[in-house]
């Protein structure tokens, strides 16, 4: 079929037909689960529709930060979503990971819940259900309501964790009886870095970092840390509450998601394998350390002093065990490179206490076995989502989209591959369903490609929905 395909749509082209695909959908376990994501900013636009109000990423975005692009309408995903689910349904998915707007549900963002939000995530989380097709939810991809960011200065306030925990509350309540795979945060990490260290995201601080030119707010030798305590906290509250109040009844489960690269050193010198080592403690263990063993690794703590805020006992305690999987953003493979000189800068921002330098080129898909061994190995077989890995395009790029075929079809090997050798891998999302509103301008990454210029913004399907399609309908066949 998939060969028919690609002939069809690129008269003779038969690069995928040549691919060596040693694995089906019946290799993996028939609880794994396959899906496709987005995130409510990139992908449902009615932005300021039916009482939303503005979240730090609308803000962010008016501010000219994406050469003059917003989500305002995005994918119009808002009105469109019967047909998504629909295009899901065609794709064979079995899960679909989306978040909720938090400044939809809960315009203010604390008190008052927006009747027609509700609504909508309800809609949603039926009409997923009744296609068969689970819903993975995330709390907060990025999108802080703005009110919150003007009152308290957002994640850098414990303030947030009150107001975050309370928004949680009424997600459980609400969806809880449909949702069984709650996410908090998406890319903590990423939050902290490029939110107050690189002010590439909302709400777009920095101070001393590499983009610091651009960047007039914020103080990225302790802000990143501060921001991150608090979203750790702000997990462990959520999780704690869930766990008390719903896991009972509901029988959900509750975790959070990093961005991962998988490292390895540039060269063999002791230098280089050390700083990837550190590396991996900055980028992942900074965050999942705390929630699987109560605190930050030595070396963070060591290389950020007294700018990284301390946990108190009780808090260790709560935060200890307060993730029941772990959600794994990944794309590459990086070579680290030891920068140890960086470690003598006065004021350093946190790019400088890791003392690492990255350079890009190692081929990509062997590094996802070796990720999910080691998180294996270092987290006491804590469940593992990949929760994103896919495939930047350019957004003028064509439907016979093979460099994404190909991508998907080597990272899925590979992630058999760790499988096999007992990693407690339970599912695996591409990221994007749709070319969603992207924070990589000029990139997108979906399975369908979406027609900003039309004002129905029509969905096609690219040749990696076919293929996703093929590999995933194969398993249905053959039950
Ligand atoms: C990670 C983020 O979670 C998502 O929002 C973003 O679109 C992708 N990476 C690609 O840049």
């Amino acid at each position: 079929l998939l060969c028919f395909l690609v002939l069809m749509m690129n008269s003779g082209e038969l690069r995928v037909c040549s691919l060596d695909q040693k694995f089906s959908r019946d290799d993996f376990p028939s609880d794994f689960v396959f899906g496709s994501g987005t995130s409510a900013y990139q992908v449902e636009g009615a932005a300021f529709e039916d009482g939303k109000k503005p979240s730090i990423w609308d803000n962010f975005s008016h501010s000219g930060n994406w050469q003059g692009d917003n989500g305002d309408i995005a994918c119009d995903g808002y009105h469109k979503y019967k047909e998504d689910v629909q295009l899901m349904m065609d794709t064979g998915l079995e899960a679909y990971r989306f978040s909720i707007s938090w400044s939809r549900l809960i315009p203010n963002g604390r008190g008052l819940v927006n009747p027609k939000g509700l609504q909508y995530y309800n809609n949603v989380i039926d009409e997923l259900i009744g296609h068969g097709i689970q819903p993975h939810v995330t709390l907060s991809h990025f999108d802080l309501p703005q009110v919150l960011e003007d009152e308290y200065e957002g994640w850098l306030s414990r303030k947030a964790v009150r107001d975050f925990t309370a928004y949680a509350n009424v997600c459980f309540r609400e969806f809880g009886d449909r949702v069984f795979h709650w996410t908090t945060f998406n890319e903590a990490n990423m939050v902290a870095m490029a939110g107050y260290d690189m002010g590439m995201m909302p709400p777009g601080r920095c101070s001393i970092s590499l983009f610091g030119s651009n960047c007039d707010k914020g103080n990225s030798s302790y802000e990143p840390y501060t921001v991150a305590h608090n979203m750790l906290l702000a997990h462990a509250s959520a999780a704690r509450l869930y766990k008390k109040k719903y896991k009972a009844a509901q029988q959900g489960s509750i975790g959070i998601n990093v961005f991962s690269y998988w490292f390895v050193p540039y060269s063999n010198s002791v230098a280089d394998v050390i700083a990837t080592q550190r590396a991996n403690e900055f980028y992942v263990g900074w965050i999942v350390n705390p929630l699987v063993f109560g605190d930050y690794p030595g070396i963070v703590k060591k290389n950020a002093g007294t700018r990284i805020p301390a946990f108190t006992n009780a808090e260790s305690k709560y935060l200890k065990g307060s993730i029941d999987f772990l959600g794994v953003n990944h794309y590459a493979t990086t070579y680290i490179k030891d920068r140890s000189s960086s470690l003598d800068t006065d004021n350093r921002d946190i790019m400088a206490d890791m003392a690492i330098e990255m350079a890009y080129g190692r081929s990509p898909y062997k590094g996802l076995q070796e990720l999910l061994e080691y998180l294996k190995h270092v987290y006491k077989d804590t469940s593992i989502y990949i929760h994103e890995n896919g495939k930047a395009t350019p957004s003028t790029g064509s439907l016979n989209d093979t460099s994404r075929v190909e991508l998907m079809q080597g990272f899925i090997g590979s992630m058999l591959d760790a499988l096999r050798n007992g990693a407690n891998v339970k599912g695996y999302f591409s990221w994007s369903f749709l070319d969603v509103f992207e924070i990589m301008i000029g990139s997108k990454f979906g399975l369908y490609y979406v027609d900003f210029d039309d004002k129905d913004r029509r969905r096609y399907p690219k040749l990696s929905a076919y293929w996703y399609s093929s590999f995933l309908n194969g398993r249905n066949k053959n039950k």
